[in-house]
């Protein structure tokens, strides 16, 4: 089945595809400085953990790749400018930290090269980190597609799927295997308001992949569970602290209580690039607040609501520890008690 990706890499530019005109049209946006890097992010051009994580890298290349003195400490200085630029395009997923960290400390390991061997290094950093990132969701995938049984309905929110990573996807990875493999389940996406990354981006992906998918409004989810129908949750994830409480897409917690609720299975598919080994507890992860206008006015054009009315905004929310059944990792799955196992496939093997 064919890959779906959204960013392409050149040497003087990077192409994405503008996420926020999926599904009725496919449009790149053209990205030539590390400003457009920051407003691609910012703006949701580009989004999900791992996906910006990549951008974000490339962004660092493009943002030094014309820089013209032959002084290595400045070149330095100029990398970190531009890291804490593009760092604070996004506060809450960890990848995009995690991935100019890689970047950096790729540079400062070699750093008694030439100018242009660093430049060249930061670019072929950048295209690693992608190529990384496209094989640790073929792993999830193959850990966890077992988890999904002949006729199991599967409910998942946001979207975690290639467009979300550098291709193929987390949360969706899952099911893009068990299709693979022949497993007969179906998907429920739920529309993941405001943004409607459910409605507009998963259920497209989805449908491309021929899996059978049926669209609720968010609010749904808990009468479904509640028939019966749900029979496991697979989620994606923004930042998982060392006690394995994790953000992700705002709206995943209550899918998570609710899940609990009803003894259902509730999966989180990340790379370990999204885990945070400085965080010891979700208190501590920061939480993006975006435009009231997402919320009244339909797609920033209509409004739908009373002009002045108070808006609460947050585009993530944490869910606890407690709620998750099993992170599944590139390097397997991690089961309770996480403040222990986390830390364990972490420091046993990268
Ligand atoms: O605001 P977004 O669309 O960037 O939020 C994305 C999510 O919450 C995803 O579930 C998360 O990044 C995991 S993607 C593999």
């Amino acid at each position: 089945m064919k890959n779906i990706t959204p960013l392409f890499y050149f040497k003087d530019h990077i192409k994405i595809v503008d996420q926020r005109k999926l599904p009725l049209e496919l449009k790149y946006a053209y990205c030539r400085n590390e400003q457009d890097i920051f407003s691609a992010i910012k703006k949701m051009k580009i989004r999900g953990a791992p996906a910006i994580g990549v951008a974000a890298a490339f962004g660092l290349y493009l943002g030094i790749k014309d820089f013209n003195s032959k002084d290595r400490n400045d070149f330095i200085k100029r990398m970190e400018k531009v890291i804490r630029y593009l760092s604070s395009s996004r506060p809450t997923a960890v990848n995009l930290r995690w991935a100019l960290e890689e970047v950096k400390q790729e540079v400062l390991a070699n750093r008694g090269l030439k100018i242009d061997k660093l430049k060249g290094l930061i670019y072929n950093k950048a295209v690693k980190i992608m190529r990384d990132d496209q094989d640790r969701c073929r792993r999830m995938a193959g850990f966890a597609f077992g988890l999904i049984k002949k006729g199991d309905s599967c409910l998942t929110i946001c979207n975690a799927g290639g467009m979300a990573t550098s291709g193929y996807g987390t949360a969706l990875g899952v099911f893009f295997k068990a299709k693979e493999r022949g497993r007969k389940f179906e998907v429920f996406a739920c529309e993941t308001r405001p943004l409607l990354q459910g409605a507009r981006i998963t259920a497209w992906e989805l449908k491309q992949k021929g899996i059978k998918t049926t669209l609720i409004c968010d609010s749904m989810a808990a009468s479904l569970m509640k028939k019966g129908v749900i029979k496991k949750v697979f989620v994606g994830a923004d930042r998982v602290t060392m006690n394995g409480d994790f953000a992700n897409k705002i709206g995943t917690y209550s899918i998570a209580a609710l899940a609990k609720l009803h003894k259902i299975p509730f999966y989180v598919v990340a790379p370990l690039s999204t885990f945070d080994k400085k965080l010891h507890s979700g208190r501590d992860i920061p939480i993006e607040f975006r435009n009231k206008d997402e919320i009244t006015k339909l797609y920033f054009k209509k409004s739908i609501a009373p002009s002045g009315i108070g808006v609460f905004n947050p585009a993530f929310d944490v869910t606890d520890a407690k709620l998750v059944t099993a992170f599944i990792t590139e390097k397997g799955i991690i089961k309770p008690p996480y403040a222990k196992n986390i830390r364990k496939i972490i420091n046993g093997r990268k």
